[in-house]
C-alpha cells in the first residue's frame, strides 16, 4: 500500500492538446503508483489512506524532458556564439571526450541528477556520451534518485575527433555489452542513441537496427536542426529524399522502433509525412533553436497535422532545465514564427505547450503526463505565494504566472507513484 495515497490541492492538467482541466480543492488519488481519480471529496474506498494536504498549491502533471544532454550539463551557459556543426567541435566534443574519465563523470553527472531532482521534470530521454562505463553510472545516479529516464549510450564512428570516436566493431560491441548491463535497472531504461548521422556510418547504423530489433529498445537522435547539418547529410547519405530517411533505411525511424528526434526545425513535406505515418516523436527546443540560430521549428503546424510532438531543453545548446522556460519559449518563437514567417498559422497557446510539455512527451513513454484513471502517478507541486498580485486570479491565471515566472523547482515531486521530495 506504500505507493497508494491522496494529495489535496489545486490540480490541474491536459486531457487534450489545448484543452485544461480544472480541479480547485480537490483530491488525486494514487493506488499502486497509478492514478485512481480526482474527487472533491474522498471517496469511502480510499477513507484512511495517508492524505498529503497541499493546501493552495497548484498540483501538474510532472513535466517531461524529450531532449536532454547530461553530458553538456556541467558547461550549460557557456560559448553559446557558435552555429551547429562549429559549437559541436568547439564545445561540446571536446568536453564530452572527458567522460572517458570515471572520475570526471561522476562529478558531472553527480551536478546533472541533483539539478534535475529539484526541478519540474520527471522523466526525460537523456544523451550520455559513448563512454558505456560513465552510461552505466548515469543510470545508476537516476536509478537512485527515483527519475525512470530513458538514458542513451551514443554512437559515434566518424565526423568525430580521435579521442570522441569508436571504431564501427567497438561501437557495436560496447552497445550490446551496455544493453546486456541495463536490465540491472528498473526505472531506467535504455534507448539507442545514434548521435546524428553525420556521426554514424551506415555499417554503424545497420548494426544499430539490429540491436534494436533484437532488444525492443526505442531511439532517439536529431533531425534536420541546421541547413548546414542537413546539406551534409545530402552529401554523406546520396539517394535519400530527406534527412529522415537516412535513418528510415535503417528500421531506425518510428513503427516498430519508439523514436524521438529533437528539432525538426527544417522538416519538408517528405518527411513530416514519414515522421506522421511512422509515428516519429518531435522533441521540440525552442531555447537551443535560437542560441544555435538554427531557426523556428513550424509546431503549430505539426499539431494541426498530427504528429506526435513534446518539448525538449537540449541542454547545453539550451542553458536551461527549466521546461517552463522551454514551454514560454515555445509561445514566443511561434508568435516569431507567425509574425515573420507564416500567417496562416497562429503561435502556441498556454494550454498547448502544458500539453507538450506532459502528456504530449509522456506518450513516448507510455501512460504518462496526465491525471485521467490509469496515468502513471507523476506530480509536482508547485507554491506560487512568492508570486504576489493585487489581482484576485483564477486558477488558470495563477498557472500562466507560474509558467512565466517561476523559477520552476516544485515543492514537492511525485514519480511513479513515489515521493522523491
Ligand atoms: N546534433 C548532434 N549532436 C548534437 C548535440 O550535442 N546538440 C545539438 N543541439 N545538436 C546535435
Ligand atoms: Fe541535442
Amino acid at each position: 500500500m506504500e505507493r497508494t495515497f491522496a494529495l489535496k490541492g489545486h490540480v490541474i492538467y491536459t486531457p487534450a492538446c489545448g484543452r485544461l482541466a480544472l480541479h480547485p480543492d480537490s483530491y488525486l488519488v494514487c493506488e499502486e503508483g497509478k492514478v485512481a481519480g480526482i474527487f472533491k471529496t474522498l471517496p469511502a474506498h480510499w477513507q484512511g489512506v495517508p492524505v498529503h494536504d497541499h493546501g493552495d498549491k497548484l498540483i501538474l502533471p510532472g513535466l517531461i524532458d524529450l531532449h536532454v544532454h547530461a553530458s553538456q550539463y556541467a558547461y550549460r551557459g557557456l560559448g553559446m556564439d557558435l552555429e551547429l556543426l562549429d559549437w559541436l567541435s568547439a564545445n561540446a566534443f571536446p568536453e564530452e571526450a572527458k567522460f572517458a574519465d570515471p572520475a570526471y563523470a561522476q562529478r558531472a553527472y553527480g551536478i546533472f541528477v541533483k539539478a534535475l531532482t529539484r526541478s519540474a521534470t520527471t522523466r526525460a530521454c537523456v544523451f550520455a556520451t559513448l563512454h558505456r562505463p560513465a552510461t552505466l553510472h548515469l543510470m545508476a545516479l537516476l536509478e537512485e534518485a527515483g527519475l525512470p529516464c530513458l538514458v542513451g549510450k551514443v554512437n559515434m564512428d566518424r565526423n568525430s575527433p580521435d579521442i570522441l570516436r569508436e571504431t564501427t566493431e567497438t561501437s557495436l560491441a560496447e552497445t550490446r555489452r551496455w544493453l546486456e548491463e541495463s536490465v540491472e535497472f528498473s526505472l531506467v531504461r535504455p534507448i539507442l542513441t545514434p548521435r546524428f548521422t553525420p556521426s554514424c556510418t551506415d555499417q554503424l547504423m545497420a548494426g544499430l537496427g539490429q540491436l534494436q530489433r533484437e532488444f525492443s529498445v526505442p531511439m532517439q537522435s536529431h533531425l534536420s536542426e541546421n541547413l548546414s547539418e542537413i546539406q551534409w547529410v545530402r552529401e554523406l547519405c546520396p539517394g535519400t529524399s530527406c534527412y529522415g530517411e537516412a535513418y528510415a533505411r535503417f528500421g531506425l525511424f518510428g513503427g516498430p522502433c519508439p523514436t524521438v528526434m529533437a528539432h525538426c526545425v527544417w522538416s519538408g513535406p517528405e518527411e513530416r509525412a514519414l515522421m506522421k505515418e511512422q509515428g516519429v516523436f518531435v522533441a521540440h527546443c525552442p531555447q537551443s533553436n535560437m542560441n544555435l540560430s538554427s531557426g523556428i521549428a513550424p509546431i503549430k503546424g505539426y499539431l494541426q497535422e498530427g504528429q506526435q510532438v513534446g518539448l525538449g531543453t537540449d541542454v547545453a545548446g539550451g542553458a536551461h532545465l527549466s521546461l517552463f522556460r522551454a514551454m514560454t519559449e515555445a509561445i514566443q518563437c511561434s508568435k516569431l514564427r507567425w509574425r515573420l514567417v507564416d500567417q496562416d498559422t497562429p503561435a502556441l497557446t498556454l494550454p498547448e505547450v502544458l500539453y507538450l510539455a506532459t502528456k504530449g512527451g509522456g506518450k513516448f513513454f507510455g501512460q504518462v503526463g496526465s491525471f485521467e484513471p490509469g496515468y502513471d502517478f507523476d506530480a509536482i507541486v508547485l507554491d506560487d505565494s512568492a508570486l504576489p498580485t493585487t489581482w484576485p486570479c483564477t486558477l488558470a491565471q495563477r498557472l500562466e504566472r507560474l509558467v512565466y515566472l517561476s523559477d520552476g523547482q516544485p515543492v514537492a515531486k511525485y514519480a511513479a507513484g513515489r515521493r522523491l521530495f
